[in-house]
């Protein structure tokens, strides 16, 4: 991968988001609303981070458009692609994540942004039930159509470059193999004859988004691009990629927590974490195949910050339980309790609970921003295949996984490598110094 600092950020960039949703039309409100001075991208990494540049007496704080050139939010355009044919504007008031008054000032163009048609599989999302899809008989079809839609948006808007974001919901498990997933040729013959079965329509996004030259984030937690026929076209374009599964309440909880007992040496016997949620996300992984998905991503978090090998005394067979339970009323409200049983001195035991009553897009919305600048960034620097400085916003960060490499699981060694990251892309020198 390439070290080199980043191109400026000229013209426009556009952010072509897969799903119409409540994460994503908070985050198109919200931005939209911030760049007229009517709110404030809180939570926001790129808006807000200061980042330590230098040492001793030469040493400085910066913020992230100081280090390295970035679009100001004014240079963004948005599009989006939904199964439902509700405009941006009709579905944020849909998600009732915001209020009204928050939404009302930018009207006019959340209802210029129409869902593009969708490329869809119910058999991905059964609970799922909109018409507006694209009418395609094979995968290959439908990536071409996606194609379509990307390069159209770029010349009737005039963008520089495009970002694609999967902000979708959530699809069935897909589980990686390699007959399929394993080469760039074979993925390709499968979308060719329609293996349904294992090409994923969020691979279609991915694929027609690289081949038309725009990095892919994958924000859901689906295997998408973490195959490594995907590694292997991002590497041929020369293009990053990111996933997956935005790092947002209680996995964001649990990747800052855990790192207390793991430096304190205290031991682990069970950490039980269960959540209500009434959203459409709940709605769909109520759906025990999309859970799985959901599941697969939230169990990785813990295992590789506290691991067995490493303290056998302290982290052999700990019960780890994830669950989500789909309640309607509390909506995008999400309420999440864990239960961390945990043992000291002599192996006594303690017990450490947290509750916590977020707001899941509120969390999202801003991770979808600083993705969609941060791999822009990477693309100008010429990075390529997967940002595993992009971590820090990410669940279940990409690995490869078939030379057994670990994923960095830790919030506060993340934040390192972002910094790290930005501080490069900037001229500057990497480090650990302590801020
Ligand atoms: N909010 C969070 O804190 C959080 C955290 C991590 C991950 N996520 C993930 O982000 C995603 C979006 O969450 P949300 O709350 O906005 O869900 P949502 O249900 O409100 O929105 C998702 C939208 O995607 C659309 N969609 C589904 N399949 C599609 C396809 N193939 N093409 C185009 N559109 C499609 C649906 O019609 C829906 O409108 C989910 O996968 C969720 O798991 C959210």
């Amino acid at each position: 991968m390439a070290n080199q600092i980043a191109k400026p950020a000229t013209g426009k960039l556009g952010i072509m988001v897969v799903g119409l949703g409540a994460v994503s039309t908070t985050f198109i409100t919200g931005v939209l609303m911030a760049r007229k001075g009517l709110a404030k991208p809180v939570g926001s990494t790129t808006q807000y981070d200061k980042i330590r540049v230098g040492r001793g007496a030469d040493k400085k704080y910066l913020k992230v458009n100081e280090i390295v050139s970035m679009p100001s939010l004014n240079d963004i355009e948005f599009a989006a692609w939904d199964v439902y044919p509700a405009n941006a504007y009709e579905s944020a008031i849909n998600a009732e994540v915001l209020k009204e008054k928050d939404i009302n000032p930018v009207k006019d163009e959340l209802l210029a942004i129409k869902p593009l048609k969708a490329g869809f599989d119910k058999n991905y999302a059964k609970r799922l039930d909109g018409d507006n899809v694209k009418d395609v008989k094979t995968r290959w079809e439908m990536a071409e159509a996606i194609r379509e839609d990307i390069r159209n948006f770029k010349a009737e808007k005039g963008v520089e470059r495009i970002v694609v974001l999967w902000a979708a919901s959530t699809e069935i498990y897909v589980a990686p193999n390699m007959a399929v997933h394993g080469t760039l040729a074979a993925l390709e013959q499968a979308m060719k004859d329609n293996d349904t079965a294992n090409i994923a329509p969020s691979m279609c996004y991915a694929y027609a988004a690289l081949m038309e030259d725009a990095p892919f984030v994958m924000g859901a937690p689906n295997t998408t691009v973490d195959i490594p026929a995907m590694w292997e076209l991002a590497e041929k374009k020369q293009l990053p990629i990111a996933g997956k599964d935005f790092k947002t309440g209680q996995t964001l909880v649990k990747s800052g927590f855990a790192p207390i007992i793991g430096t304190r040496m205290l031991g682990l016997n069970g950490w039980f974490s269960t959540n209500i949620l009434g959203n459409r996300d709940g709605l769909v992984l109520d759906e025990p195949a999309n859970f799985r998905t959901k599941e697969v991503s939230k169990l990785s978090t813990l295992e590789s910050i506290l691991v067995a090998e490493k303290q056998p005394d302290l982290y052999t067979d700990y019960y780890h339980k994830v669950r989500i339970n789909y309640y309607p009323p509390r909506n995008d409200n999400k309420e999440g309790w864990d239960n961390i049983d945990i043992f000291g001195w002599m192996g006594y035991p303690m017990q450490i609970k947290i509750n916590f009553l977020c707001r899941d897009s509120i969390l999202a919305a801003p991770l979808c921003l600083d993705l969609c600048l941060l791999i822009d960034l990477a693309h100008r620097a010429g990075r390529w295949g997967t940002q595993r400085f992009l971590s820090f916003f990410l669940k279940s960060p990409q690995h490869d996984y078939t030379q057994d490499e670990v994923p960095v699981n830790h919030l506060f060694q993340q934040y390192v490598m972002l910094k790290n990251a930005i501080r490069e892309m900037g001229g500057y020198e990497a480090d650990e110094e302590i801020d």
